[in-house]
């Protein structure tokens, strides 16, 4: 991979999003979770680590991060879990392959910030530079790949399914792309979005967070009890792992009326119980969620949200 210092001006990525965008195909079906992955990990990509990166590598790391989901999917969160990694399977070799060229293109740009006198704006700059709080340490190159890595895979693949069920949804909502197409209009004329605009575009926010009420990427989510706690009359001892599920609440009649309506409207002002917005998970909760992830500032939830898992000892 060539690895230049200085990253190619932003308008470039955004003018060759955009012809390959237009270059698919009018009112002929694509297959949108393929063509939003290739975007959604060349803008990770390109968060991560803004200097150049060839169309070839991009093609390889888009490829690679399909096969680790499905991996991850089919082995990983399998019925032998990752037991069955060991085994000589195509899935399996086509992992372990896809894992060793991701980790050398990964590698390759680490070592060429290593080489690099001026500071970057970008997430491996602040990896790079993240001292352990209790050693004062710097992470070691490994970690900073896994790390990255990481935020790849997660970045990319809930952006991808995200943007692919809100494309489905505008499709059968021909009203609702009407008003977003008028907002886009009025706010950006044929410009990209950034940051600074999202106050502009109230009606595209509703869009995408009504989206993920209906297909949160995380429909299936779980943490481990650290304490017992008792909760809708059971009592989950210390030590086990609780699923919850989003998709299950984001569906709840009582607190989302209509609930599988496509309402965007229903994000607007205060129509939504504080109850509702409380049970809205797309992002997950706790800990983690305030660490990473674009979050929801207002999400908050307790205990309640847990599945118990096995009846109070009578
Ligand atoms: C529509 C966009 C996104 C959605 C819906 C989403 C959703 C989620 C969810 C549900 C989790 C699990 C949280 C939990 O267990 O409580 C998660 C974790 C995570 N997300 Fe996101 N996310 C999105 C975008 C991103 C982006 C753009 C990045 C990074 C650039 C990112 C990085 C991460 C990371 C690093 C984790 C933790 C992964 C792990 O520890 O295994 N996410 N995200």
């Amino acid at each position: 991979m060539a690895v230049s210092v200085h990253a190619p001006p932003r308008r470039d990525h955004e003018r060759a999003r955009g012809t390959r965008i237009r270059a698919w195909p009018e009112n002929r079906p694509i297959d949108a979770t393929y063509h939003l992955g290739f975007l959604a990990t060349e803008i990770a990509v390109r968060c991560l680590f803004s200097q150049h990166i060839s169309a070839a590598d991009m093609g390889e790391v888009v490829a690679g991060m399909e096969t680790l989901m499905d991996w991850v999917g089919r082995v990983g969160l399998g019925p032998m879990g990752t037991r069955a990694a060991g085994l000589p399977t195509p899935l399996n070799r086509r992992f372990r392959r896809s894992l060793r060229s991701l980790h050398g293109i990964v590698g390759r740009s680490i070592d060429g910030r290593h080489g690099c006198a001026q500071p970057v704006d970008d997430l491996l700059e602040v990896l790079l530079a993240a001292r352990d709080t209790a050693t004062g340490l710097l992470p070691g190159d490994q970690q900073v790949r896994d790390e990255v890595l990481a935020c790849m895979m997660a970045g990319a693949d809930a952006t991808t399914h995200t943007l692919a069920w809100a494309l489905y949804l505008l499709g059968r909502h021909p009203d609702v792309l009407t008003r977003l197409r008028q907002e886009t209009d009025t706010a950006l004329g044929d410009r990209a979005a950034t940051v600074d605009d999202l106050p502009k575009l109230p009606h595209t926010g509703q869009i995408l967070a009504e989206t993920l009420r209906l297909y949160p990427p995380g429909y299936l989510l779980s943490r481990r009890t650290k304490t017992e706690i008792c909760t809708g009359g059971y009592t989950l001892p210390a030590g086990v792992t609780v699923a919850y599920s989003p998709w299950a609440q984001h569906r709840d009649p009582k607190l989302f009326p209509d609930p599988l309506a496509f309402t965007p409207d229903r994000w607007a002002g205060r129509h939504l119980s504080t109850s509702a917005r409380d049970v809205y998970l797309p992002f997950g909760t706790f800990e983690r969620a305030r660490q990473r992830g674009p979050v929801r500032p207002d999400a908050n939830v307790g205990g309640q949200q847990a599945s118990p898992t096995r009846p109070a000892a009578t």
